[in-house]
C-alpha cells in the first residue's frame, strides 16, 4: 500500500463504541482477554466445552513436535453430530436451520434443523452406498444450494474429507484439485442461476473428468449430479448418477461414527506465492471449536433470536467457516443465497435482509465500494431496522466503505466487526469484540481472546507503536491449518520458515499508537482482487500457456473498486507477429478458461522486454509502478535499464 494511503489511514481518528446494550449483554466481555492470556490452553478448553464430543480429550494442546500441531489430542467428535443433531436432540429440531433463498424470485426453501439432519442422513447413505468410506475425498463443484451444506455435512458425518472447488473455476482448475487430493467422487449439479439465468456446472465436470481419468493417476468413479436448473446434461451411463435417484430414497437414519479430533475434515485450495494451488488440511476437533467460539464471539450471535447472513460462497473459506461449521454448531438460523447482488434488481441483498429480518450481516468490502457507488437511495428503500451488527471479511476496510456501510446498512448503530483471518488459519484471529472494543474505520483492532499475533520486523523483533511490519502469529490456535494435503515440507517452508517459531502470514500491518491494528495486505506474490486470492505466478503460467505468448508477468495494482486488480505484461513470441487485433480480449480470456474468470486480467499489455535484474529475477514493483501510473522507481538494479523506457513507450502507445 502506498506510504500516502497508510499515513491517511493513520489519522482515521473516528471511534465508534460499542451500543450500551449489545455491551451489556454480549456472549463476550473484556475480562476473556486476561483469562486467556492466563491460561491460553484452560481458556481453548472451556471453548470446546460448548461442542459435544463422543470421547473427552486427555490433552488440550500437543506442540511438541512444531509446527504440527494437535488439538484436543484423544479426543472423538463428529462434526456433522454438533452441526445437527445436538440441536435436534435439544428439542431445536423446527428451528430454522437454513432460510434459502433461490435467484429466481420467489423460489425459496426454509430448512430446519430437524429437515437437515434427515437430509444430511440421507446423503451420507447414499455416498456410503456410491462406496465413499472414512478417509476418502470427496470433490464439490456445486452452486450455492442446500444440498451444497448437505453435502459437506454428509462427508464431514462419514469421515470423509471434502474438498470445494469454487464453482467459478475452470475445468483445469477442478482437474488439478481432484487429482491433487485424489477425489474418487465429485458432487455437482446440472448448474445453478446468475443473473437471471441457468448457467451450467455439468460440463466443466464432465471435461475434468475425462482430464483426470485419461491422466490415469486418480480415476474418478462416479458423479453424484443435483438437479437444479433442469437444464439438459451429457449424461456418463456407469458414472453419474442423480442425486434425486440416490438420495431422496435412502433411509433418513444413519448412525454416525466419532472421528479422533484429528481426523481431516476438508482440504480447501488457495493461491499461494508459486504457481501450484496449496491444499490446506483442516482437521476436525480444533477447527470446531475455532470456528463455533469465534462465530458465537465476535458475532455475538444469539441463536434464539437472531437471523445470520453471510454472502460468502461455499467454494472459500468464508463459507466453510462462517457459513457451514461455525454457525450450524451454534445452532443459527441462517440465509443461503444462492444469487448475486444485482439480480433481479440492485436492492436485492437489502430485500433480503427486509424479507427475513437479518440481525447480523457478514460481507467484504468489495461489494460495499459496489453498493456505494450505486447509490445509497438503493438500500434506503428497504426496511434494515433488523440488522443489529455488520462484519467485514477478506480485504482491508477502507475508512470511507466502512462509514457508508455503518451508516446506510447499519443505521449509524450497528457495531463493526472488521475481522482478519485467511483460509490457513480456519477462523477468525484479528477483530474487535462488539460488546467490548470501540471501532476504528480500517482497523480489525486486536487479536481475539487466546490469539497471540504481533507485527515484527525483519529480524523478527516486535516493532514498536507507530510502526509496522509483518504479521505473525506466535502460538498455535485450534483452527490452524495442520498442513498442506501431502506436502508437509511445503507447509513448513513457506509459513514456518522465515523466522524461527513464527507463523508468517504474509501480510504487512501497521500498529497505531494505541498499539491496535491495521492490515495492510499482501507482502508476497499473491493480489487481492475482490477478497479472492490469485497468485501472479499462476497467472503467468496460465499466459504463457497460450501458443502466442513468451514470458508474462503480472501483478496487482490498486484499483479503486475491487482492491486490487491483475494487471499482465507479456511478450509474444517471434512467430506471434505483432499478435493480432484481438490479442488483448484473446489472452484475457484465455485466462479465464484455464483459471476462471475472477483470475481475468484487467490489463494486457504488450511488451518488448521485461525488467530483469542481472540475476533474471522479474522486478514486479517496477511493472506495479507503470500499472498505477506512478512515476518508476529507482531502476539501478536492472540489467538493462532502458526496458524501463521501452515499456513506458509502449503503455503511452497503448493508452
Ligand atoms: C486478506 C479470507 C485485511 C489478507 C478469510 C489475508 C484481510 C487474505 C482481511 C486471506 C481483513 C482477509 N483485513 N485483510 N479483515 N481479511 N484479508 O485465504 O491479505 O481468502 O492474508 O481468507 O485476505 O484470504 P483468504
Amino acid at each position: 500500500m502506498a506510504d500516502e494511503t497508510l499515513s491517511n489511514l493513520l489519522h482515521e481518528n473516528r471511534r465508534f463504541e460499542p451500543p450500551a446494550e449489545l455491551a451489556a449483554d454480549a456472549n463476550v466481555k473484556a475480562e476473556a482477554y486476561d483469562r486467556a492470556a492466563g491460561d491460553r490452553e484452560a481458556f481453548w478448553a472451556e471453548a470446546a466445552e460448548r461442542l459435544d464430543w463422543g470421547k473427552k480429550w486427555d490433552q488440550v494442546l500437543d506442540w511438541s513436535n512444531p509446527p504440527f500441531a494437535k488439538w484436543f489430542v484423544g479426543g472423538e467428535i463428529n462434526a456433522s453430530v454438533n452441526c445437527v443433531d445436538r440441536h435436534v436432540d435439544a428439542g431445536r429440531g423446527d428451528k430454522v436451520a437454513l432460510h434459502w433463498v433461490g435467484e429466481p424470485a420467489d423460489d425459496t426453501r426454509d430448512i430446519t434443523y430437524a429437515q437437515l439432519k434427515d437430509e444430511v442422513s440421507r446423503a451420507a447413505n447414499a455416498l456410503t452406498e456410491l462406496g465413499v468410506k472414512k478417509g476418502d475425498r470427496v470433490a464439490i463443484y456445486m452452486p450455492m444450494i442446500p444440498e451444497t451444506v448437505v453435502t459437506m455435512l454428509a462427508c464431514a458425518r462419514l469421515g470423509a474429507p471434502h474438498t470445494v472447488v469454487f464453482g467459478g473455476f475452470s475445468s483445469d482448475a477442478l482437474a488439478s484439485r481432484i487429482t491433487d487430493c485424489g477425489a474418487e467422487v465429485v458432487v455437482t449439479s446440472d448448474g445453478g442461476y446468475r443473473r437471471g439465468a441457468p448457467s451450467a456446472l455439468k460440463p466443466a465436470v464432465d471435461e475434468a473428468v475425462q482430464k483426470v481419468n485419461a491422466a490415469g493417476e486418480v480415476t474418478v468413479r462416479n458423479v453424484l449430479v443435483v438437479r437444479r436448473t433442469g437444464q439438459d446434461v451429457a449424461w456418463n451411463e456407469g458414472t453419474d448418477v442423480w442425486w434425486h435417484d440416490v438420495v431422496d430414497g435412502a433411509s433418513p437414519d444413519h448412525t454416525p461414527e466419532m472421528h479422533d479430533a484429528e481426523h481431516p475434515l476438508y482440504v480447501m485450495y488457495t493461491s499461494g506465492t508459486t504457481g501450484k494451488p496449496k491444499g490446506i488440511l483442516h482437521t476436525t476437533g480444533g477447527y470446531l471449536v475455532g470456528t463455533s467460539y469465534t462465530h458465537w464471539s465476535v458475532f455475538d450471535l444469539k441463536p434464539e433470536t437472531d437471523v445470520y447472513w453471510c454472502t460468502a460462497d461455499v467454494g472459500w473459506v468464508t463459507g466453510h467457516s462462517y457459513m457451514v461449521y461455525g454457525p450450524l454448531a451454534n445452532g443459527a438460523t441462517q440465509v443461503l443465497y444462492e444469487g448475486t447482488p444485482d439480480a433481479p434488481h440492485k436492492g436485492r441483498w437489502w430485500e433480503i435482509i427486509e424479507k427475513y429480518g437479518v440481525t447480523i450481516f457478514y460481507t467484504a468490502p468489495t461489494a460495499i465500494r459496489t453498493f456505494m457507488k450505486q447509490g445509497d437511495d438503493i438500500p434506503a428503500k428497504f426496511d434494515l431496522s433488523s440488522i443489529r451488527l455488520l462484519g467485514s471479511v477478506g480485504e482491508p476496510i477502507n475508512p470511507e466503505a466502512y462509514i457508508w456501510y455503518r451508516e446506510h446498512i447499519g443505521g449509524n448503530k450497528a457495531p463493526i466487526v472488521d475481522t482478519w483471518w485467511q483460509t490457513e488459519t480456519g477462523q477468525i484471529l484479528i477483530s474487535p469484540l462488539p460488546g467490548v472494543t470501540a471501532g476504528k474505520p480500517g482497523s480489525a483492532m486486536r487479536p481475539l481472546p487466546g490469539i497471540v499475533a504481533d507485527v515484527v520486523d525483519d529480524e523478527a523483533k516486535s516493532v514498536p507503536n507507530g510502526s509496522g511490519g509483518y504479521l505473525v502469529l506466535k502460538e498455535p490456535w485450534p483452527a490452524m491449518l495442520r498442513t498442506l494435503w501431502g506436502d508437509d515440507q511445503r507447509f513448513v517452508d513457506t509459513y514456518w520458515s522465515r523466522w524461527q517459531g513464527l507463523y508468517f502470514a504474509g501480510d504487512g500491518a501497521k500498529k497505531d499508537e494505541d498499539g491496535d491494528l491495521w492490515v495492510l495486505g499482501r507482502v508476497d506474490d499473491v493480489m487481492n482482487v475482490s477478497g479472492h486470492r490469485l497468485s501472479t505466478t499462476e497467472i503467468e503460467s496460465a499466459l504463457v500457456s497460450h501458443p502466442k505468448v513468451a514470458e508474462a508477468a503480472v501483478v496487482g495494482a490498486a484499483d479503486d473498486m475491487t482492491g486490487q486488480a491483475v494487471c499482465a505484461f507479456v511478450i509474444l513470441r517471434d512467430n506471434a507477429g505483432d499478435g493480432g487485433e484481438d490479442i488483448v480480449t484473446e489472452l484475457r480470456n484465455h485466462v479465464a478458461h484455464e483459471i476462471g474468470p475472477i483470475a481475468k486480467p484487467r490489463q494486457v499489455m504488450v511488451v518488448p522486454e521485461l525488467p530483469k535484474t542481472r540475476s533474471g529475477k522479474i522486478m514486479r514493483r517496477l511493472l506495479k509502478d507503470v500499472a498505477e501510473g506512478r512515476d518508476v522507481g529507482d531502476v539501478t538494479t536492472l540489467a538493462d535499464s532502458s526496458v524501463m523506457e521501452l515499456i513506458k513507450a509502449r503503455e503511452a502507445g497503448n493508452a
